[in-house]
């Protein structure tokens, strides 16, 4: 029934008597894929008893499990509030909603009783419900905190009449976005439909894996509950297809990837495949080769690709070489020797042999002639990370003085403080308890970026160099960017970014607003910081963050201090000092 995925309840008002009954016929009738009930009818006397009696229950079989979602019919009594947990448990049920959190909610009793509950592991998640509302989020910040950011706590957020910005929500465990049908406004047949506003977040939404609860509010007892579930069916049909990008990277949202070492491994055909489909990165430096060709006072030119991996960036070059005209010798330069095996087959099969295929690390390799053009793709999603800046440093000697041009003449690294639980919870996850200390690859979705993406440092490759540096020290950085924060948040860490100049004009970004159009290949960071830190809007946060290097090692360390304007600060710890947890090999 779920259409394009999209889950849609329905939430009685009233008392439902029999659980199994509503399902099989009212909640089919309307076309919801589950039904909002609660577990049992509130009964005291079965605390005594021991255990509830037929009539006492809603839910009754595990037939319904997945149809349903409970809600707890009581908070006060916290020994009847166990059973029927255990019962929901018992029935299968996946998920128990708690009771609103609100602005007359005693924050620490209600945490308190949350915590009992999940941290019983036999137990059912708990769903908190909250009305997105001024003050919402901060009580359940406090909530959380209490809860010692406890992963089996999620949110049901409720929406209301007022158009509120919600993207701090976008980075919390919102499982459910619950609509009372009060919200919705009559159409000229009469049909319940939703305000431009509530249709534009509602579609953001649509986007994030959550359900949707039709909660009947007690005026609307008489509505028909198919005519919001279909209108929500409808709104998630207007909604446009992804890109074949957005597609391509859907599978990967909040996966957290260990970054590639293509320096110190060597990678896999299948990794090369995977780069290989981003054809966007590949025609963004097939323009730039032809420019810099066509820009090139040399007769014959002589192209070398250094890290060729299995030669699309080759077979790029003799397609710019064609267009502007111009002969070009290419030379292919790659360490990885199974690589090299495929670089001999697409020489006879698609180049004509007129390559010339050298197997060496390039930081070392003793050529016979200088390149015009030195093309390489050592970049990571943090620009550096890949340590193109130690690679380039040597095959710069390769280059022609005074002339000779490196593709990508530059690159630079960005960050930003961002919220995400997710991101969080799974990094603490990772690694055996050490995985917040190291950076990750993710495609960033259930976040909140809190503030423009800041420039920490680039690197430029545009002189030809005759030396090989002999310490690393000059690849060394250390940088510091102030961020303002708009609205309450729980800062999780800092998001990552790069942008390149291949050449003259040509560039690749990965920065949200400046992104490369479809291009697929590199995901953010994420910079993981221990303990969480909470931020009030206007508050500064100052990111210090430091690329170090020592013999064959380079990492980064990275710290984040806030300061309020009531005088009151914080400091994260310095991470990753002196690469404790994550380097990256040369
Ligand atoms: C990110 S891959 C890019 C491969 C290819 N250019 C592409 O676009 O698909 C980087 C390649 O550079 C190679 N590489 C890295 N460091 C190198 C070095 N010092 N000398 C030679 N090759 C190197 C790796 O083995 C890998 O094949």
């Amino acid at each position: 029934m779920a259409l394009n995925g999209l889950r849609v309840g329905v939430e009685p008002c009233g008392m439902v008597a029999d659980g199994d009954a509503f399902v099989a016929g009212e909640m089919e009738r309307c076309e919801a894929d589950f039904a909002v009930l609660a577990v049992t009818h509130e009964a005291e006397a079965a605390v005594d008893r021991g255990y509830f009696i037929l009539s006492e229950v809603v839910v009754k079989t595990s037939q319904h499990a997945y149809c349903v979602l409970g809600r707890a019919s009581t908070w006060g009594d916290s020994d009847l509030l166990s059973m029927e947990l255990q019962l929901a448990a018992y029935v299968g049920l996946k998920r128990v909603l708690a009771p609103e959190l609100s602005a007359s909610t005693n924050l620490a009793s209600y945490a308190r009783t949350l915590l009992a509950l999940v941290s019983n592991t036999a137990g059912v998640p708990l769903v908190v419900r909250v009305r997105a509302a001024e003050g919402a989020w901060a009580r359940w910040n406090r909530v959380r905190m209490l809860c010692g950011h406890q992963v089996r706590l999620q949110v049901a957020l409720e929406l209301g009449d007022d158009a509120c910005d919600l993207s701090q929500w976008r980075a919390e465990p919102v499982q459910l976005i619950v609509l009372p049908t009060r919200m919705f406004v009559g159409n000229a047949a009469g049909y319940p439909v939703l305000r431009k506003d509530h249709q534009a977040e509602i579609k953001r939404w649509m986007d994030h894996a959550v359900a949707y609860v039709i909660r009947q509010s007690e005026e609307d007892e008489s509505v028909d509950l198919i005519d919001y579930v279909r209108y929500l069916r409808f709104l998630a049909g207007t909604l446009e297809d992804p890109s074949a990008a957005a597609a391509a990277s859907a599978e990967y949202r909040d996966v957290l990837q260990a970054p590639l070492q293509p320096l110190m491994d060597h990678l896999e055909s299948a990794t090369y495949e995977t780069f290989e489909m981003d054809l966007p990165k590949y025609d963004h430096y097939e323009h730039a080769m032809m420019r810099a060709i066509q820009d090139s006072p040399q007769k014959e030119i002589v192209l070398m690709v250094v890290g060729a991996g299995r030669g699309p960036l080759v077979t790029r070059a003799l397609r710019a070489a064609r267009q502007a005209g111009r002969a070009v010798q290419v030379i292919a330069i790659e360490k990885n020797p199974s690589a090299l095996v495929e670089l001999q087959l697409r020489n006879a099969n698609d180049w004509g042999h007129q390559v010339t295929l050298i197997r060496a690390d390039m930081r070392g390799w003793v050529p016979t002639q200088r390149a015009d053009i030195l093309v390489s793709e050592l970049l990571g999603s943090f620009g550096d990370n890949e340590l193109s800046p130690e690679c380039l440093d040597a095959a710069c000697r390769l280059l022609l003085a005074p002339r000779g041009v490196c593709i990508p003449q530059s690159y630079a690294a960005y960050v930003a403080p961002l919220s995400s639980t997710l991101l969080h919870a799974r990094a603490q996850a990772y690694g055996d308890g050490h995985g917040l200390e190291t950076p990750y690859v993710v495609n960033i979705h259930a976040a909140h970026i809190l503030a423009e993406p800041q420039l920490m440092w680039s690197f430029s490759h545009t002189q030809p160099s005759d030396q090989i540096a002999g310490d690393n020290r000059h690849n060394q950085r250390w940088a510091t960017a102030t961020f303002r924060v708009q609205s309450p948040s729980l800062v999780h860490g800092l998001a990552g970014y790069f942008d390149a100049v291949l050449y003259g004009n040509v560039e690749l970004s990965i920065r949200p607003d400046t992104h490369t159009e479809d291009m697929h290949s590199w995901f953010p960071m994420y910079f993981p910081i221990k303990q969480p830190m909470t931020a009030s809007p206007g508050d500064e946060l100052t990111v210090h963050m430091w690329r170090r290097s020592r013999e064959s090692r380079t990492w980064y360390e990275w710290a984040v201090e806030s300061a309020g304007r009531e005088a009151s600060s914080a400091s994260s710890l310095i991470h990753n000092i002196n690469a404790h947890e994550y380097w990256i090999g040369h």
